[in-house]
């Protein structure tokens, strides 16, 4: 069977290869008189949409006169990106599907025959496989590396590549892409520049479709030759890595810390997002203590924790990502800032207290006995003074005029 090609010239490559053929039963099947032959006809054709190829087939012609019948196709493709069978049933005579340009493309078909002579059973016919291994083209180890994409905050897309080891000198890379809602692949809305040429691409969010696959084309040019195509087919709603979490913010009340915080700034919707928080609690003994607790599915952006009876001071951090309900993949945002319990909302261990109520006590005990102490010994004072005095008296009320008496007195 060919391949065939009705668009880009750049894919002529394509269009000269033969699709090998493999029959994978060899058991010939027939019902009501006719053989279950699989379809006929096979073409794959490439739109120019960057892996997103078309199958068609025709009817065999050994059903043409069949009446009473339905007819269905099976078809299994190998998904590349996915690595493994794909199964549809159709009863029309065309399917679509994702592939990656840059492994050999496997589809096999079969018919279903479901009629009044079968007694309503289903007979499967014959499967047929299809092989298709494209033939790279390009400068040897040419092509880019590392290539990844990040939809930051889902405002705006980064794609980033590494240059191939083999890359010539003066080479140029170009970036095409493609989604469902486009008639044709468009370059790179803007490229960023290093020191040793584009290395990327800024996608705005109107240029991006969510749940659909995105399809990635990054190939080049140079003085020795084209460099080799890279093919890349992503959703971009599991490429998410959203903001910095902002104005963390960190209470206490009863023996429990609370945390609050924003959620980040950005186009993922609250009840998308996760939340991981990790606490660093530094204990009596002065040794830290690392814990990290993730949050889903968050009503509201607080948290609330028991106090650690031996911990002096808590700090937090948050990060987040977009949650399994959302997406199937996503990065973690960067970290917040990190915020601790302050010096007014210290904790105060229990036997703190009781030590310092225990020293408040003793304190009163000593300085009561302190106080009686002195009193006592001012008391025995006094009581020389007044012998001292009784005594002088006597021996002045013996020598001095009664009149002085009264100012001794
Ligand atoms: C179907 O019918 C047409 C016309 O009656 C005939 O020419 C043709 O050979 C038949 N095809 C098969 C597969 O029997
Ligand atoms: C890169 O691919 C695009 C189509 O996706 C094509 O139009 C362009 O000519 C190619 N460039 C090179 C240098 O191969």
């Amino acid at each position: 069977m060919l391949l065939l090609n009705k668009f880009p010239a750049w894919l002529s490559a394509f269009a000269l290869l033969l699709l090998t053929q493999e029959p994978v039963s060899t058991s010939e099947v027939t019902a009501c008189g006719v053989t279950v032959d699989p379809p006929a006809n096979i073409e794959i054709t490439d739109p120019g949409f960057l892996g997103y190829l078309s199958i068609h087939w025709t009817q065999p012609t050994s059903l043409q006169n069949l009446t009473g019948c339905t007819v269905r196709y099976q078809l299994r493709y190998y998904d590349t990106y996915e690595e493994r069978w794909r199964s549809v049933r159709t009863v029309k005579l065309t399917y679509a599907a994702q592939f990656d340009l840059e492994k050999p493309i496997k589809v096999r078909i079969l018919t279903v025959l479901k009629c009044a002579c079968t007694k309503g059973t289903e007979v499967q016919g014959e499967e047929k496989e299809w092989v298709y291994t494209p033939e790279p083209t390009g400068v040897a180890e040419s092509r880019i590396r590392d290539f990844h994409c990040v939809y930051y905050g889902k405002e705006y897309m980064e794609c980033t590549w590494e240059a191939g080891p083999g890359q010539p000198p003066d080479s140029q890379h170009y970036l095409y892409y493609w989604h469902r809602e486009m008639d044709e692949t468009k370059e790179c809305p803007e490229y960023f520049i290093s020191s040793e040429g584009r290395s990327g691409c800024r996608f705005p969010r109107e240029s991006l479709l969510e749940f659909s696959k995105f399809n990635l084309c990054i190939n080049g040019s140079s003085p020795a030759g084209s460099l080799k195509m890279a093919y890349f087919s992503i959703e971009v709603q599991n490429h998410v890595k959203p903001t910095v979490v902002s104005s963390v913010h960190v209470s206490e009340t009863d023996g429990e810390l609370k945390l609050e915080w924003s959620p980040p700034s950005g186009q993922v919707p609250d009840h998308c997002l996760e939340y991981e928080v990790e606490s660093s609690t530094t204990m009596e003994n002065g040794k830290e203590k690392q814990e990290k607790i993730v949050l889903q599915n968050l009503e509201d952006t607080s948290f609330g924790i028991p106090r650690k009876a031996e911990s002096q001071k808590t700090c937090f951090r948050i990060r987040s990502k977009v949650n399994m309900y959302c997406a199937d993949g996503g990065f973690w945002s960067d970290w917040s800032q990190t915020k601790c319990t302050d010096k007014e909302t210290q904790y105060i261990p229990k036997w703190r207290y009781l030590s310092l109520v225990v020293i408040g006590i003793a304190g009163v005990i000593i300085l009561c006995l302190s106080l009686w102490t002195l009193k006592k010994i001012s008391i025995k004072k006094i009581n020389k003074k007044d012998a001292l005095y009784t005594l002088y008296k006597e021996k002045v009320n013996k020598t001095m005029p009664t009149i002085l008496s009264p100012i001794l007195k």
